[in-house]
């Protein structure tokens, strides 16, 4: 009975009749590296721009190429090689879940805790594998114990789930929340690390921060922050939903407490996936939101404590981070710089338009937010995707409101050249 668990990969998958698709997807990938070898030797600013290598990226998404999504914040496709084995994990699973799901795949997590903390670069006793990065963030800011007028200090532009989830604590437990204000675009790194550090005061416990806003794309200066924090005794949370798979970074650029992310988003697996990463240390004292036996207390796994789940959804993470190696991150983010700048630097000529992203790649990379002074951002919204089939996602803060823009590694120029074209039209002619 045990045997498929001893073949390889491929005598497995032939033992459960899925050859044909195994195929597939080992040409989905193979199509990705024959284009890398294409690129061998170039720069990544001028693989940026090298049409023929993105053409082959695109390719590998199955895409309704009527619509032009530039909103790839929410959550993403996946490329066809991810939703392959997504779909055979599945099927694999479906046949007998109490063998082929909890003793063929659910074990191979393993392989997929250490293939993230490898990326990520921690040690794999450090990383719990989630549904996505509000359970992640919630583990963290759910299990670790404050008292009643302990403070945490965050922004007012962090995620909203996030914020209610703190602001329940306050409710709940009596502790204080502090948001504070930061101008978009900061005139500097330093005005952000300085804003958040100059609110810590005798009571704060944690800092609450986003690796980079989901509102502009604002990245902060994570180490500088968390580091400072430290020495002052405060824990660090860090939300990088937006992070992982999106530009280049280790854990040790950033030396927070925890750290949840999407897999959704940038590293493209399947919908339903995140991790957390938590410092070793605070693995034991951190509760777990669904409760695990005492004798897991120092075990990162207490935190996948969630009941009957797919395996499929955090196995085919694997292939996602084979498609994401196959390109690499440097040339990934370069793409994303270059996609974003394409659309940015023109409209940033316009009277009209404002930009709520600071360029510098320090500060920013695939997402943008734009206004259009004078036009309601839902109705610029709205026109986009009467008029051009544009998805854009609007963003209405207290303090500015523009268009979020994300393009990915599958969007084309014409794409790009598409939503640039209908803004300045737009900027033109108003909405009436
Ligand atoms: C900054 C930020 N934090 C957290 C989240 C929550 O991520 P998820 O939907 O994977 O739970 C998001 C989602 O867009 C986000 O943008």
């Amino acid at each position: 009975m045990l045997a498929p668990i001893m073949m390889d990969r491929r005598g497995f998958l032939r033992a459960g009749g899925a050859v044909a698709a195994a195929a597939f997807a080992d040409a989905g990938l193979e199509r990705v590296h024959a284009a890398g070898r294409q690129v061998v030797g170039q720069s990544p600013a001028s693989v940026a721009a090298d049409e023929n290598y993105w053409r082959e990226i695109q390719q590998a998404f199955t895409l309704d190429r009527t619509i032009i999504n530039l909103n790839n914040g929410g959550c993403c496709p996946s490329p066809r090689v991810v939703h392959e084995a997504l779909k055979r994990y599945l099927d694999i699973s479906n046949q007998a879940p109490v063998y082929h799901m909890w003793q063929v795949l659910e074990p191979n997590i393993e392989s997929v805790r250490r293939r993230l903390a490898n990326e990520f670069g921690c040690d794999p006793e450090e990383l719990a594998i989630t549904r996505n990065a509000s359970e992640a963030l919630q583990i963290a800011q759910l299990g670790v114990d404050l008292k009643a007028g302990d403070e945490v200090v965050t922004t007012n532009q962090d995620y909203g789930r996030m914020l209610d989830t703190w602001e329940q604590r306050v409710r709940r437990d009596g502790i204080k929340l502090t948001k504070i204000s930061f101008p978009v675009p900061p005139p500097s790194l330093d005005v952000l690390a300085d804003r958040l550090l100059a609110a810590i005061t005798p009571a704060t416990k944690v800092l609450h921060f986003c690796h980079i806003t989901n509102l502009t794309g604002q990245i902060f200066p994570v180490k500088r922050i968390c580091d400072e924090a430290r020495r002052r005794g405060v824990k660090t949370v860090v939300d990088g939903a937006h992070a992982f798979a999106h530009f280049p970074y280790k854990a040790s650029d950033l030396g927070c407490d925890f750290y949840g992310t999407s897999l959704h988003k940038w590293l493209l697996a399947p919908i339903g996936t995140g991790f957390l990463y938590v410092r070793r240390e605070h693995i034991a004292p951190l509760w777990p939101l669904t409760p695990a036996p005492a004798s897991r207390t120092n075990d990162i796994r207490k935190f996948e404590e969630i009941g009957t789940h797919p395996a499929a959804n955090h196995n085919a993470i694997a292939e996602a981070l084979s498609f994401h190696e196959g390109i690499g991150i440097i040339r990934k983010a370069e793409r994303l710089r270059y996609l974003r700048n394409r659309w940015a630097k023109r409209l940033a000529q316009h009277p009209k338009i404002k930009l709520h992203t600071n360029l510098d790649p320090a500060q920013s990379c695939a997402i943008g937010t734009v206004q259009i002074t004078g036009v309601p951002t839902p109705s610029v919204v709205a026109r986009l995707w009467e008029r051009w089939r544009i998805i854009a996602t609007p963003i209405v803060h207290a303090e500015y409101e523009g268009l979020r823009i994300t393009p990915n590694v599958y969007t084309t120029l014409e794409e790009v050249d598409t939503f640039a074209a209908a803004m300045e039209e737009i900027a033109a002619k108003g909405v009436s």
